[in-house]
């Protein structure tokens, strides 16, 4: 099967978040499975900046963006030990860019940039010498390719016959734009309307795959329900409901050569289930040495890395630092980046508690791989959670979560209880209201719990020996793209 994977972000590539992760993984993982899979993502700038074996290619063609024409310039790359193909879409108007969207406020021209990126795909898709069975994008960003694979390129022999699948991994980033960006996009405006590209009155991406995708993907089985309704589906609840014979969740897996307490590049001392105590030890002294401080106190560590964000629960968790950082009871760490206001207010809660808190700034792979590691506890209160990524790496180091009921949060921990210690399935602590007081009370009773050696211990080596590889996540994904074979292509309605 002919796979191509369309991404606005892919370790090792650019990053902002789990998306990155998943289409850096999932390819490998698919060709590993027998699928001939192609990557396609934006050759950003921060990607010419990586030591990484970026050749330019000699494919190079105009791509329509409304009015304009922008030259797309194509790069590949192969990566060592991967069995999958990567091309790079460059224009420097769209991608020579400090960040991937923008900072504080989002790029002004963001439809322009990824209606292009999408275009582009097809026309190289289309140029392609053998046809793709499969096109399967990712987020808004890439959500208009469906469309333009039907209403625009049907007609070429490379396409006409692939099925499009769309994997949605937040509902919350929609790619909302004014109407007038429709004229960007090459399509009729007969599209635009309520049951196709138009969402009160502005262009909606992410509604455009839904209705166009012959299968949609989510990254949660408990999330693939949640967004059927309200608040999951923000607002794209009822397009939702209607596909929803095509909606299928599949939990992610994780990169197990990356995210390996055994091998980790990042961490000071490799270590697995039989010398996690050695191992998570150095972590503290190397994570203590690069906060600043002397030598790791005996407290336990409790770790929140993530994106700034109302979805990951970050005032939730500023809240617990103002409860708790005078109670002496814990250490705690925080890594992230993102709204200016949670990243102030997370400064100013660390200058009142510095025997108490660190707060890291920024994005940082290294730190993150370390505090991983480090940590005893990882803090994910979030108000949703389609999937989640931190809390199966923190099964992977040792680090036990507490995460609150929600999305793929529910999917992946088992609330710690006598029945499911004795079970032997217990993974982490589950807590369900989205209030301060709630996760205030998860966190003292992992912390009572973190105190008792023998049932730490216990839950340390269960959560171990968890599998999140992505093997299994990606046949699944195999059969969703059997089954979009099978069917016929999703029919265009013609809306009147
Ligand atoms: P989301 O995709 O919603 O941000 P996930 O849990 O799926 O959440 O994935 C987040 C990914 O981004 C993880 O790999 C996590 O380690 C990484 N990450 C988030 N914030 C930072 C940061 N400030 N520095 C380094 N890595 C980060
Ligand atoms: C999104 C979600 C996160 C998920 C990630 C990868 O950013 O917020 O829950 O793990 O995508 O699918």
């Amino acid at each position: 099967m002919r796979v191509l994977q369309v991404s606005s972000e892919a370790t090792p590539f650019a990053k902002t978040g789990g998306l990155a992760d998943v289409a850096g993984a999932l390819p490998d993982s698919l060709g590993r499975a027998g699928c001939d899979c192609t990557l396609v993502v934006p050759a950003y700038r921060e990607v010419f900046e990586k030591n990484l074996p970026i050749q330019k290619t000699n494919i190079q063609f105009s791509v329509p963006v409304g009015k304009r024409t922008l030259e797309a310039i194509v790069y590949s790359c192969s990566l060592p030990n991967q069995n999958h193909k990567v091309f790079l879409v460059g224009n420097k108007h769209c991608f020579d860019r400090d960040t991937l969207y923008g900072g504080a406020e989002d790029y002004t021209d963001n439809a322009e940039r990824f209606i292009f990126f999408s275009r582009a795909v097809m026309e190289l898709a289309a140029r392609q010498p053998d046809p793709f069975d499969i096109i399967h994008c990712h987020d808004w960003q890439t959500s208009l390719v469906p469309a333009y694979q039907k209403l625009l390129y049907k007609s070429w022999p490379t396409l006409s016959e692939a099925r499009s699948i769309l994997t949605i991994h937040n509902v919350g980033y929609q790619g909302m734009f004014w109407h007038w960006d429709m004229l960007l996009t090459g399509f009729h405006w007969k599209y635009f309307n309520w049951r196709q590209l138009e969402f009160y009155g502005q262009l909606n991406m992410l509604k455009a795959g839904i209705v166009f995708a012959d299968q949609i993907t989510t990254v949660s089985p408990t999330y693939a329900k949640e967004i059927q309704a309200a608040p999951g589906g923000c607002g794209l609840e009822g397009v939702l409901q209607e596909r929803a014979s095509d909606l299928t969740g599949i939990v992610n897996g994780i990169d197990t050569k990356l995210w390996n307490p055994k091998a980790d590049e990042f961490i000071p001392c490799h270590y697995g289930i039989d010398n996690v105590q050695d191992g998570k030890y150095a972590a503290r002294v190397a994570l203590a040495a690069r906060l600043g401080h002397a030598a790791p106190d005996e407290r336990p560590l409790l770790a929140f890395v993530g994106r700034l964000a109302e979805q990951k629960g970050v005032s939730l968790v500023i809240d617990l630092l103002h409860r708790m950082a005078g109670s002496g009871m814990a250490r705690f760490v925080v890594l992230g980046a993102g709204d200016p206001q949670f990243q102030e207010s997370l400064k100013i809660v660390s200058s009142q508690y510095p025997e108490a808190i660190d707060v890291v700034i920024g994005f940082d792979e290294v730190l993150a791989h370390l505090i991983q590691a480090a940590a005893d506890i990882l803090l994910m209160p979030s108000q949703y959670e389609p999937c989640g990524l931190a809390q199966l790496y923190a099964f992977r180091y040792g680090t036990i979560p507490i995460v609150r009921a929600t999305g793929g949060l529910v999917d992946t921990v088992v609330n710690v209880s006598d029945q499911t210690c004795a079970d032997g399935t217990a993974s982490g602590f589950v807590f369900d209201a989205f209030e301060p007081a709630t996760l205030e009370a998860a966190v003292r009773q992992a912390i009572d719990a973190h105190r008792n050696t023998k049932l730490w211990q216990e839950l340390i080596r269960c959560v171990m020996q968890q599998d999140w590889s992505w093997d299994v996540s990606a046949r699944k994904y195999q059969e969703v793209y059997s089954q979009a074979l099978a069917n016929a292509p999703v029919d265009v309605v013609d809306v009147r």
